[in-house]
């Protein structure tokens, strides 16, 4: 059993083969935190591990005890005000003004699984032997409210994943102002936060800070959960690499509004706490009421970050991820958003579509501007009927064209938003987030319909059932291309507004809801503007997500390296576009274009018909790549070996589960001359196999090829006279297939 509660030491020890997360009821009845790492014995009692000194001047002790202050100890989750001078995990405003709180353990419950968190995204299990859950429950007598945290460890892998959930036992009203799902009080402040920041087309950069006495945090107050921080940080310890050290993670499984907080104290304990941002939140609950917070997903590594890493897409790509294509290679599509924009007709598409087709794609997408009036995105939006004007045969005459050439149909929607320009805002303007008498900031013309009602979320829902239904639709691109402002909800109270920007979220769930239960087939990939809600939320729902606006491939080694930190390969929408590129005008090749999308949901973003025959040629080629190796990327290892963020190379690889195949990826954006030989060391192989490396066509041991490393020296090395496959130059990349013989 991984949960083990110790009666006589009131101590908690939650552990597998790899972790160990130890806390204890303290003699006050609070929580307290005793250890989280790598795996150690079992034992009845963990109590020298309690630290408690007599502090001279410690603000607050408890029953004349000099060694027993709230503030010198670290906590579970910590309430301000009795004691603990740092941030709580927790503030609640009661009736009486008073915001003093002391929850104490009343009794817990361990269950095997892991119980569903109503109207939530989490990881799940799929056989209850696959985890085991503490369900503790502590009790405020004052204001007679319970608060429930809970804990999930998996049998296998190096993961809790915690929440937490209040209810109202009282006839008083409390609003909620503040509820992390969870609080994690650590020993020293010996670590670097990682964090994934950017802007739109440069999504997910990898951030290192040291950190520092004082409040470190990221966080997102735009309605969704940003492409400025990714709902994620990690604690790692300064020698920690990809490859060896000690790294914790904590990923927060929500696609809204977030607070990712370290603070460190000046004794040196780094308290972490995730949850919803408490700015603009508040939650009233009537007695009996509950509010149950999102779950934040905590990985633990000691094998750098790369393991870390390898957790996070285990348990996102299997225990996160749900549907058809959860266990299912991706289709290759074309998508005609930068081949075509609103400039389009049925005979085009059909044109791309063909085109496509020859070249072995299995799926067309059609991109934004086929509804509505929607030419440009000044007008359309919430009209989810098909622009005759533009496929006078409607959604379903063109998915009937399309399906006919034995290729899939996929169609773009934005359901949270409305051009004033609509019929829908022109019949109910009411249904927009607004506040009274202020001004209305749009963003791209457009402004984010009220998903907090239940009743907008069935309205749009009915509008894209029926297109979906009629135009044989197997895909959908849900895109969201606005942060959120002014607001406000005309169908809640003014003292209920506080809960908007929650509910609107839990309304956009609701939708993905109803959508994959009527329609299990249909492959989602969610969007916002880019990778504006590239989280575990939507993974949910939406099995891939498209990665960034920025389709070039120098800048997607970047973006695309970062996300690995976090999400699988297979989540992250990856697509061959022209050139010059749109973002950034610059000529890669070809092959390097595609050998950067081939690591994700592989697909092209561009006219078909305006390349040449040569270049149409190449797809094919590319095309069969991919469904030849598209197990093996998708599903498979993946290992980051060097970083864009580093220097001039960036080299990844995966590694097929049975270690018989390898395809390494290596990128050089500048070209360079007479450097040194270069061999880079690869993992996860198999060190008893003998591997053949294609390029080089040379025979290996894997330990050889792990151990000594893979040749990569090229003409870079000397004067630079020779031409490598098509490039020699700038942007140069090469695919290493490496096979077991
Ligand atoms: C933003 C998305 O990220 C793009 O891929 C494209 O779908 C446009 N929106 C369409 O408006």
């Amino acid at each position: 059993m991984p949960i083990q509660f110790h009666k006589s030491s009131q101590t908690f020890h939650l552990y597998n083969s790899q972790i160990s997360y130890i806390f204890k009821v303290l003699k006050n009845n609070q929580l307290g935190q005793l250890y989280y790492g790598k795996v150690i014995h079992d034992r009845d009692n963990f109590d020298h591990l309690f630290e408690a000194k007599p502090r001279p001047m410690a603000a607050c002790t408890f029953e004349g005890d000099l060694t027993f202050s709230l503030e010198h100890i670290k906590q579970e989750y910590p309430v301000y005000g009795s004691g603990d001078m740092r941030h709580p995990a927790i503030d609640i405003l009661q009736e009486n003004g008073s915001r003093i709180l002391d929850f104490k353990y009343r009794d817990h419950h361990i269950i095997k699984g892991k119980p569903k968190l109503a109207n939530l995204p989490a990881a799940y299990v799929e056989n209850d032997d696959e985890a085991v859950t503490l369900l503790i429950t502590l009790y405020d007598e004052v204001i007679k409210t319970e608060l429930i945290l809970s804990y999930t460890i998996y049998e296998d892998l190096a993961v809790i994943c915690r929440n937490s959930f209040i209810r109202n036992c009282s006839q008083q009203k409390l609003i909620i102002n503040q509820i992390m799902s969870m609080s994690l009080d650590l020993p020293d402040q010996n670590y670097e936060m990682i964090e994934l920041t950017g802007a739109w087309s440069r999504e997910r950069s990898v951030k290192n800070r040291k950190l520092e006495h004082g409040i470190q945090s990221i966080y997102s107050l735009r309605g969704c959960s940003s492409n400025n921080f990714n709902p994620f940080i990690a604690l790692k310890r300064e020698n920690c690499n990809e490859y060896d050290g000690e790294v914790l993670g904590f990923s927060f499984v929500y696609s809204g509004n977030f607070l990712a907080q370290v603070e460190v104290d000046t004794y040196n304990v780094t308290r972490v706490m995730m949850g919803i941002h408490p700015h603009c939140f508040s939650w009233e609950l009537e007695n009996n009421e509950s509010f149950q917070t999102p779950e934040v997903v905590m990985v633990y590594s000691d094998k750098g970050l790369n393991a870390m890493s390898q957790t996070y897409h285990q348990i996102y790509q299997k225990r996160l991820a749900r549907g058809l294509y959860r266990d299912q290679v991706r289709p290759i599509l074309v998508n005609n958003w930068e081949g075509t924009y609103f400039d389009f007709d049925e005979e085009k598409i059909m044109k791309i579509a063909t085109t496509a087709k020859k070249l072995g794609i299995e799926l067309f997408v059609l991109d934004d501007g086929w509804f509505g009036k929607r030419n440009d995105d000044k007008a359309g939006l919430g009209d989810w009927y098909p622009n005759l004007e533009k496929l006078p045969n409607g959604i379903s005459g063109l998915g009937k064209k399309i399906t006919d050439l034995k290729m899939k149909f996929g169609l773009w929607f934005e359901p949270e938003m409305v051009n004033k320009d609509s019929e829908l805002y022109r019949k109910h303007p009411e249904l927009t987030l607004e506040t009274p008498n202020r001004n209305s900031c749009h963003g791209r013309n457009q402004y984010v319909l009220d998903f907090s009602n239940p009743e907008v979320v069935d309205y749009v829902y009915e509008m894209m059932a029926k297109v979906i239904e009629e135009g044989k639709i197997s895909y959908i691109k849900w895109d969201m291309n606005r942060c959120m402002s002014e607001v406000y909800s005309c169908v809640h109270s003014p003292s209920s507004q506080g809960k908007v920007m929650h509910e609107y979220i839990l309304g956009v769930y609701r939708l993905y809801e109803k959508l994959i239960s009527r329609f299990p087939e249909v492959l989602f990939e969610s969007c916002a503007s880019g990778g504006a809600r590239f989280d575990p939320g939507m993974m949910y729902y939406a099995p891939q997500c498209w990665t960034s606006d920025d389709t070039d491939a120098i800048e997607r080694l970047k973006i695309q390296y970062g996300t690995s930190y976090v999400y699988p390969i297979s989540s992250m929408g990856a697509h061959v576009s022209a050139i010059p590129n749109h973002q950034v005008f610059r000529n890669a090749p070809i092959e390097t274009r595609a050998n950067v999308a081939y690591f994700g949901t592989f697909g092209y973003e561009l006219d078909l018909n305006k390349l040449s025959q040569e270049e149409q040629d190449k797809i094919i080629e590319q095309v069969k790549f991919m469904k030849e190796y598209r197990e093996v990327i998708q599903f498979g290892t993946f290992y980051r070996l060097k970083s864009p963020f580093e220097g001039n190379e960036t080299v990844w690889m995966v590694v097929s589960n049975d270690l018989n195949t390898a395809i390494v990826g290596y990128y050089r954006p500048l070209q360079e001359v007479n450097q040194g030989f270069r061999r880079i060391k690869l993992l996860g192989l198999d060190p008893d196999k003998e591997y053949h490396v294609s390029i080089n066509e040379t025979d290996h041991y894997g330990d050889e090829l792990m151990n000594l490393g893979l040749i990569t020296s090229d003409s870079s090395c000397g004067e630079n006279r020779e031409i490598y496959n098509g490039i020699n130059g700038d942007y140069l990349s090469r695919l290493y297939i490496i096979k077991a013989k």
